[in-house]
């Protein structure tokens, strides 16, 4: 039967049985890596290896010592070295004569487009870094940024760097609580954000709703507003300032100023095992050797020619990576877009994959679930053939939607490459290099050259072909250097289990007979909504936080759309009984904590949770009895019979749900 012949779903079945998936001669004839030899070299020496990929960017003095590992886990990359990123970023590429490059195709929600070049991304940059010295910001000062997806949150973060102000971005998806406890933890001076933000045609105040939390908090003396919207702004005098009105009235020039390799670029906050967020230090030299290598090597970007499209939000370390550092090191051209995916159509990314021409294409498995529900019609109504190549990141991908990716999205042709990495590695990790690896759907394939990944058992050793614990056993140049202002959290989250030159994932996964590595998903108490991650402490934080609310349990269960969904079972205050309208409550009262995205899904009211007789909450059985898999041990808990009222309570629950 010819291909064109048959339907989707039995073509996507006889796929199934396939066990390789290899690059296209065509693909593979023009492809940056087509043999081992990187691999080879890394392998005999990965510290003169990643001094090599250094040396692709502008260095204002030489390194004297490539890696110092002296002191594990504190790693320090080209030490002596000296550089500055938004240079890496943006003036080599104007001085080389590619100024008029568009740097980013923008185009907003209402369809508005906005190319913004090489040369403008610089006189901005410039413009907002003075601006921002003219404000009292020296370098190692933290700014706070809180925009939504316009090219102006790139400006703010690379006037940081100009200036050696360590940027720390909060997703647009979280909410202004969110944003203050990180500007407190992180003792922000500046916050730069935007009036208002647009989401699926509805518009939503920013700055008013930041101002009545931020209030007291006294670190934070300025803040700097974006007009992206027109909404109304309440401005403080001498606090607030408007953007536009910074940089109509800064100075243009503002020379790159060298700082060290191990001057801090970024912290990020990330979820971890307790309530309270981790804030991931990345530095400089080694971040933007690892980022641009990646996103050239991985991607097989030619800087010239590729229009390349990063799916994922700038507040996520995706964006910061592979929409900012890494595309920008690399000179390359990218997409930018303001809405959601499916918004005015669910046809909106094809359409802008067929105006941009779009030749790289990188989104989360969670995106291609959600088009594989909507249909073939929405990509079909485009032409998706500038596509050459299809990335994934944030989660395991089921073979199924990879398979459907590689069809429908790809028409058979592009490699796709799966690439596992963390906000703490700062960069991909193990991922296919697309003209060289065979692929296996579901399978995020091999470590990188430079990175050495293992399965290990409990005990450290290689757990064979059995499921173990994901470890990263050398440094690598884009590793986080600390946790901000938490050095023993930091020792003990990652480099206590192996000790100190093995660092924890956190990830259970699997290595093949072929040695493909499958990463399978946390082994901590962090969740994974769409590649979100969410503490399950943190949400139960906000919900214990509701005045109604005694005690909260939050677990992660799978869900077919969103990888894991969130299950919270609620014990409330005194003898009431819970009510939808009270669901809806909670749900609020989170959005309004954390944000939208830590909503949980269920909501079981229960009597009592499950505890140890020392009080644990006994997680492992709400999995169980949440999945509606078999009980296991229950005799160490102080009340068995808490289990047989869960039952009871999920059964209720889901005859309510029809
Ligand atoms: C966790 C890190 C890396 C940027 C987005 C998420 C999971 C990530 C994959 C993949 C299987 C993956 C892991 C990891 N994860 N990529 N390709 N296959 N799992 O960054 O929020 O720091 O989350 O996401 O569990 O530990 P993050």
């Amino acid at each position: 039967m010819a291909h064109s012949d048959m339907t989707l779903e039995a073509r996507l079945e006889q796929l199934q049985q396939q066990k390789w998936f290899e690059p296209t001669p065509q693909f593979r004839e023009r492809s940056l890596v087509a043999d081992d030899a990187m691999h080879r070299e890394a392998d005999s020496d990965f510290v003169a290896f990643w001094e090599r990929q250094a040396r692709e960017l502008d260095w204002q003095r030489e390194w004297t010592q490539a890696l110092d590992w002296s002191n594990p886990p504190f790693a320090r990359w080209f030490d002596g070295g000296q550089l500055n990123v938004s240079h890496n970023c943006l003036d080599r590429h104007v001085e080389a004569g590619r100024g008029d490059r568009v740097a980013f195709h923008w185009r907003g929600e209402e369809g508005e487009e906005r190319d913004v070049t090489y040369a403008e991304l610089l006189r901005d940059v410039q413009k907002l870094a003075n601006a921002l010295r003219e404000l009292g910001v020296k370098s190692g000062d933290v700014v706070g940024v809180y925009l939504p997806m316009i090219p102006e949150v790139v400006v703010a973060m690379l006037a940081c760097a100009r200036i050696g102000a360590p940027h720390n971005v909060v997703f647009g998806g979280f909410s202004p609580e969110s944003v203050r406890e990180r500007m407190e933890f992180s003792d922000a001076r500046v916050l730069i954000t935007a009036d208002g933000a647009r989401r699926k045609g509805r518009v939503a105040a920013v700055k008013s709703a930041v101002d009545d939390v931020m209030g007291d908090l006294r670190s934070l003396e300025r803040v700097i507003v974006v007009r992206n919207t027109g909404t109304d702004a309440p401005m403080t005098d001498g606090r607030d300032f408007f953007y536009d009105e910074l940089l109509a009235s800064a100075a243009d020039a503002c020379p790159a100023e060298p700082f060290d390799a191990e001057h801090p670029l970024f912290i990020l906050y990330t979820s971890g095992s307790t309530a309270k967020p981790k804030g991931i230090l990345h530095t400089s030299g080694g971040y933007l050797t690892q980022a641009a290598f990646t996103h050239k090597y991985v991607f097989d970007l030619k800087a010239d020619e590729d229009v390349y499209w990063c799916s994922a939000d700038v507040g996520w370390i995706t964006g910061h990576t592979y929409i900012v550092y890494g595309p920008l090191a690399n000179g390359a051209t990218s997409v930018m877009y303001e809405g959601a995916p499916d918004y005015p159509d669910k046809d909106i990314w094809w359409e802008l994959v067929e105006r941009y021409k779009v030749s790289l294409f990188y989104t989360a498995p969670t995106a291609i679930r959600a088009c594989m529900k909507w249909g073939v019609e929405y990509p079909q109504r485009r032409d998706l053939s500038s596509l050459r190549l299809l990335g994934t990141v944030g989660e395991p991908i089921n073979p199924k939607a990879w398979l459907w990716y590689r069809e429908v999205i790809g028409s058979g042709r592009c490699p796709i490459v799966d690439t596992w990495w963390q906000t703490e590695t700062g960069a991909i990790m193990i991922s296919p290099l697309p003209g060289l690896t065979k692929a296996k759907p579901g399978s995020a394939t091999h470590p990188l050259p430079g990175v050495k990944a293992a399965v290990l058992d409990g005990n450290g050793e290689e757990a064979g072909a059995e499921q173990g614990y994901l470890a990263l056993k050398q440094p690598w140049p884009a590793m986080l250097r600390t946790l901000y202002k938490e050095p023993e959290r930091f020792i003990e989250t990652y480099w206590s289990k192996y000790g100190r030159d093995t660092y924890f994932v956190g990830d259970a996964a699997r290595c093949d007979e072929d040695g493909y590595f499958w990463v399978i998903g946390r082994v901590d108490d962090v969740i994974n909504v769409s590649g979100h991650r969410l503490s399950t402490a943190e949400v139960e934080s906000a919900i214990v936080s509701h005045e109604r609310v005694a005690e909260a349990a939050v677990i992660g269960q799978a869900d077919e759309d969103t990888g894991q969904g969130i299950t919270a079972f609620v014990t409330l205050q005194g003898a009431q009984d819970g009510t939808d309208e009270l669901v809806g409550d909670i749900r609020e009262h989170v959005a309004k904590r954390i944000g939208k995205l830590a909503r949980p899904k269920r909501v079981i009211w229960a009597d009592d949770l499950p505890k140890t007789r020392s009080g644990k909450i006994m997680r492992r059985l709400l999995r169980d009895i949440a999945e509606g898999r078999e009980l296991g041990d229950v005799t160490t808990l102080r009340d068995p019979d808490v289990m047989a009222q869960l039952s009871a309570s999920i059964a209720r629950h889901e005859d309510d749900e029809g």
